[in-house]
């Protein structure tokens, strides 16, 4: 196969894409979805989120520095995809 030379991207593919829940704290809740997630350790166990900084999710976080990753199964597809293109 011939080398093919690509332009450079921070983009790796293909990655697990999961749906980040977090509060304000009014105790406002919101969903999206996230591509950004890295293992950090294993013990104790820490993973990583990467965030734009004009996410409303990214507000609600710095109020609160917490959040809950959920792993979406094959049948919430359309969800994923709605949360990874609709804020509120
Ligand atoms: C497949 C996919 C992956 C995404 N991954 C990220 C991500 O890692 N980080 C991020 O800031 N936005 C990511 N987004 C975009 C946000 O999910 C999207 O802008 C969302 O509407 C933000 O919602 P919010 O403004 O309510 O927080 C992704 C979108 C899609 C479709």
């Amino acid at each position: 196969m011939k080398k093919r030379n690509l332009k450079g991207s921070v983009v790796l593919n293909p990655v697990p894409v999961v749906l980040v829940t977090c509060k304000n704290l009014e105790g406002k809740d919101n969903v999206f979805t996230v591509a950004w997630v890295g293992t950090v350790c294993s013990k104790p166990p820490m993973l990583s989120i990467s965030i734009r900084p004009e996410r409303l999710s990214y507000d609600y976080i710095k109020e609160t520095m917490e959040f809950t990753i959920n792993l979406p199964s094959k049948k919430q597809t359309k969800e994923v995809d709605f949360c990874g293109v609709r804020s509120r």
